[in-house]
């Protein structure tokens, strides 16, 4: 496991400063439904639409928010459309990881000069709020990255949308507060490929890496790498399946997803136990280990602020590291397919993702597998 010193990542010129990630687009077969559930039971806040109404004819939007975490839910209307080709074929999924930027048109031009393929050249949107500059490049799969500029405009979204009512009487926070790292599963032998990718076209930094001996089980493995941005804002681990007794998990999603795409949303919080509670009582679905996982828990991690009969009764993990420790649980997958799931992460000091829960998060992932007939 190789870590940069804070340093190491700050002395480095960055061709692509980014802020962060400005929103994550979704398509989805119902966008109302789905801004639905993201509203009850993630207790996001709708904050913008658009649609016909607006006069978007082909498509419909929904712009949800809770702190710095942003979800834009979007349908088609028609057979025919690309939205609607997307979804036949992955399902409900991530379509973009939108970052933000200072200049989106530089964004563009530094990546495609070296190597990114143009999704969608730079355009400027213009409405009574301001200006919006936008451009995008093609990520592993079908998943895009897009360039968002808009440090001067005041409107809830971008150009073409409409404020939502004030008032959201679905919506219940739950303290989620930014989006702490999104992960891609690519096919088996693409993940170096795909960290050549970021190291090159994105100046991105090779910031942790796992093998199949950190991330083995009795039946299945898979190799990690995590790629991190010059300001650490915004991480992107690649996973790609390794050979075990029998299917990786990898392989399950790249089967029912139809080829690489967004495997989970890591969504930071400073309350986990306070989170999770509020989350499980809003009907969000999570993974569980054994019990025995509590038994040695502080042998393992030393002490912790958190009860442990806390964390055992809601299935929250802990991991420490040299610089201090984390603790996280994974939902279930989201969709009928068993493709995109969220974790929700609080960090205490470490940086890492908890490699030393691995091996029983991922033997509850495959009793799931094994349920749907699919190890
Ligand atoms: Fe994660």
């Amino acid at each position: 496991m190789a870590v940069l010193t804070e340093t190491e990542i700050l002395t480095k010129r960055d061709f692509l400063p980014l802020h962060g990630t400005d929103h994550v687009e979704f398509y989805v077969g119902n966008a109302r439904q789905a801004a639905h559930y993201y509203r009850s039971a993630f207790g996001m806040k709708l904050v913008a639409y658009a649609g016909p109404e607006t006069g978007m004819r082909d498509r419909a939007s929904y712009v949800l928010e809770q702190g710095k975490v942003r979800f834009v839910l979007t349908t088609a209307l028609r057979a025919g459309d690309p939205v609607a080709a997307h979804v036949h074929r992955h399902g409900d999924g991530v379509k973009a990881i939108a970052l933000m930027v200072d200049d989106a048109e530089s964004a563009w031009r530094e990546t495609t000069s070296r190597g990114a393929q143009s999704a969608a050249g730079p355009a400027e949107l213009r409405d009574e709020f301001g200006v919006v500059r936008t451009a995008s490049i093609a990520a592993y799969g079908e998943t895009l990255h897009t360039f968002v500029e808009r440090s001067s405009y005041r409107g809830p979204f971008i150009p073409g949308y409409k404020p939502a009512p004030e008032e959201d009487i679905v919506s219940r926070p739950v303290g989620l507060l930014h989006i702490d790292h999104m992960v891609g599963n690519v096919a088996l032998g693409d993940m170096n490929r795909y960290v050549d990718f970021y190291r090159t076209v994105l100046g991105f930094d090779l910031y942790q890496t796992f093998d199949d001996k950190d991330i083995s089980t009795e039946y299945s493995a898979l190799m990690s790498k995590v790629m991190s941005n010059g300001n650490g804002r915004v991480k992107f681990p690649l996973n790609e399946p390794a050979a075990g007794k029998r299917k990786s998990q990898i392989e399950e999603y790249l089967d029912y997803y139809q080829g690489p795409g967004v495997q989970h949303i890591a969504l930071a919080t400073n309350d986990i136990v306070d989170t999770v509670r509020r989350l499980r009582s809003q009907g969000v679905e999570f993974l569980r280990v054994p019990n025995t996982y509590y038994e040695e828990l502080e042998g393992r991690v030393g002490r912790i602020d958190e009860a442990v009969t806390e964390l055992a009764d809601l299935g929250i993990l802990v991991d420490r590291d040299d610089e201090g420790y984390m603790l996280q649980i994974f939902t279930r997958p989201v969709e009928d397919r068993p493709t995109l799931f969220y974790e929700i992460i609080q960090r205490k000091g470490s940086r890492s993702f908890g490699k030393g829960n691995f091996k029983a998060l991922f033997e509850a992932i495959e009793r799931e597998q094994a349920l749907r007939g699919n190890l």
